[in-house]
């Protein structure tokens, strides 16, 4: 099958309450650009502070950016058992796509810090995300996130300290950890720039085209 040369743009996302996550998304923008890639770390909550009038138009919007690019990456934190619900939104509108691009999937979470629990078979967070959604993702991790108590309130702050204590983590609530390994975050770009360098095949091209995608 012959191929095309076809000028790589990554749709980069992030869900997130406390930062950890967007500092992951924009971490790993400033990798793409050094590698020649320019994407810009997006907040995937915008399009839900919309009216109720606006939100088809912004999900349309946000389908054509994800169709049309060749990569579209997502980095979303867990919070009581679940992703957030924008990341949700986003894979929902990805996967509605007739012809969607590769897709690399980072769960941001606290289970993560432990090394058997960042892959989709140690992690139940990201394995149910991806059943819920019937994704199959060309990459898909956990990053372990930041425990910061004196950020959480109150409530938020006993509940996680109970979990920690469950599962032997630190339960001062003093501590602030970041638990992220920049260095996973390294190989997963890595990943991502592999996925911009395969090349389109012509098929694929005529279905986006046939799809008004350009
Ligand atoms: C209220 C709250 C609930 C959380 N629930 C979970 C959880 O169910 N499982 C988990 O592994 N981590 C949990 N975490 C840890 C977060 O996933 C972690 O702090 C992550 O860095 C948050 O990402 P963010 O800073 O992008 O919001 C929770 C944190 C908070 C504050």
């Amino acid at each position: 099958m012959s191929t095309v040369e076809c000028h790589a743009s990554v749709a980069l996302y992030y869900a997130t309450r406390d930062g950890q996550s967007r500092r992951i998304a924009e971490y790993i923008a400033s990798r793409l650009a050094e590698a020649g890639t320019a994407a810009a770390a997006q907040d995937s909550a915008l399009a839900q502070i919309a009216p109720m009038d606006m939100a088809k138009d912004l999900a349309t919007d946000l389908a054509t950016e994800l169709a049309g690019a060749s990569v579209v990456v997502l980095v979303a934190a867990v919070r009581y058992g679940r992703h957030l619900p924008e990341a949700d939104r986003l894979l929902a509108v990805y996967q509605s796509l007739d012809t969607p691009p590769p897709l690399a999937l980072a769960s941001v979470n606290l289970t993560a810090r432990k090394p058997l629990k960042t892959t989709v078979a140690g992690n139940a967070y990201l394995r149910k995300l991806i059943a819920r959604h019937c994704l199959a993702p060309a990459v898909a991790t956990a990053f372990a996130g930041r425990l910061d108590y004196r950020r959480y309130r109150f409530t938020d702050r006993q509940i996680i300290r109970f979990i920690m204590l469950l599962t032997r983590g630190p339960t001062d609530p003093n501590t602030c950890i970041e638990y992220t390994s920049w260095q996973a975050v390294d190989e997963f770009v890595a990943r991502i720039i592999e996925l911009t360098r395969r090349p389109q095949s012509v098929s694929d091209d005529q279905a986006r085209r046939e799809n008004n995608v350009s």
